[in-house]
């Protein structure tokens, strides 16, 4: 009998001790993304120029770390207060907790170095090497082009310095664990196809990170065979819901029918309407259109070309549900 006892006693230890045995292992070693590296960007008009119109356009760094006006129509960033940060990312943004996108501006990021900076935007590690929650795009800042990642932080650093503390981050267990396993070493860089490369699309439809809305996920991973068809739900303050719209060229569901001119003007059409300030359950969005509407006819052309070649999925989004009154 005591044999027994003692070997039950034994198991539940081991069985108690594993997991937290664990828990300390990823909380010690994880992430673990190896030293920034030592980058020497050679700041040039031009490449400022690029970095200004991924950070505001393509990339839409703006989009996250500014400020939203929440009274008009897609929370258009507020105009003076570009990456500043602040902006909150809750439950209804797949988020098991709350967290705040970060001051960005050299008020808070003066003592990085062009490789800390470098570091975060491809392996999703800040200053300390501790894990940035992937809210923060940084598995498609991965695959930019060594150049257009020089351009960004180049930017950066020409950004006036605005002073906003931004809260510290609130995740739930397992998250708050979970978190510090998903980044990545960085990664070597990619070259970025020239614009009459048919990859050239899928490029820049990676860099607006445009599938981390458009795409149905389970517990973080993207659901196979639903990449780009919509139908992701959010809530919004008022009680209403969006729902992102199907992008694959399914005749009914998605895009199929739209003409290249159509979805480049959807976006132009974009700046009027943000001027607008919907009424408590009126139609509202989260897409940034603003932010994308910077782009180029030939980049939002070169986004939809390469919709047109995904395979066509039929998902029928109701793209908004009223509050109930
Ligand atoms: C979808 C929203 C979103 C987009 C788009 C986005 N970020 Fe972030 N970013 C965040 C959030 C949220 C955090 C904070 C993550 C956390 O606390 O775990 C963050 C963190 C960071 C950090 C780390 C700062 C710190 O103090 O730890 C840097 C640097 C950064 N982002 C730069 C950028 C740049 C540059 C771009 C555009 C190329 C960009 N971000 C685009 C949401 C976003
Ligand atoms: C923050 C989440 C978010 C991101 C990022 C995002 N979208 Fe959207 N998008 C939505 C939502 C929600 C809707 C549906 C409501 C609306 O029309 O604004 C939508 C609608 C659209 C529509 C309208 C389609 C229709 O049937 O009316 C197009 C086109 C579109 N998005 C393209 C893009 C592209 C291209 C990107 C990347 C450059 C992108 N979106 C990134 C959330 C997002």
């Amino acid at each position: 009998m005591r044999k027994i006892i003692f070997i039950v006693v034994i198991i539940i230890g081991v069985l108690i001790l594993l997991p937290i045995g664990a828990l300390t292992f990823v909380v010690m070693t994880k992430p673990n993304v190896g030293a920034a590296p030592t980058l020497t960007i050679t700041t040039t008009p031009a490449l400022i120029e690029r970095g200004r119109y991924l950070y505001h356009f393509q990339a839409a760094c703006v989009a996250c770390h500014t400020p939203w006006d929440t009274t008009k129509f897609s929370f258009p960033p507020i105009a003076g207060k570009e990456g500043s940060g602040g902006s909150k990312f809750g439950r209804e943004s797949g988020v098991p907790g709350v967290i705040y996108a970060s001051n960005i501006t050299p008020a808070a990021l003066s003592s990085w170095s062009d490789g800390e900076i470098y570091r975060a935007l491809t392996a999703g590690v800040n200053k300390q090497g501790d894990a940035l929650f992937p809210l923060m795009p940084y598995g498609h800042y991965a695959k930019l082009s060594q150049p257009d990642l020089h351009a960004i932080i180049a930017y950066m650093r020409t950004m006036p310095a605005i002073q906003n503390t931004v809260q510290k981050r609130l995740l739930a267990f397992p998250m708050n664990v979970i978190v510090r396993l998903i980044p990545a070493a960085v990664t070597p860089p990619v070259a970025a196809p020239a614009e009459t490369d048919p990859a050239y699309g899928a490029y820049v439809t990676n860099s607006g990170a445009c599938l981390h809305c458009h795409t149905r996920s389970n517990h973080g991973k993207v659901k196979e065979g639903s990449e780009f068809s919509g139908g992701v739900e959010f809530p919004l303050e008022d009680g209403s819901k969006v729902r992102s719209a199907n992008l694959t060229s399914d005749m009914t569901t998605g895009i199929g029918s739209w003409t290249k001119d159509a979805f480049i003007k959807r976006f132009r059409d974009s700046m009027a309407l943000s001027l607008n300030s919907p009424k408590a359950g009126e139609f509202n969005t989260v897409m940034p259109w603003t932010s994308y509407a910077g782009m180029s006819d030939t980049d939002l052309g070169a986004i939809f070309d390469y919709l047109k070649t995904l395979p066509a999925v039929s998902n029928k989004v109701e793209k908004f549900t009223p509050a109930m009154k």
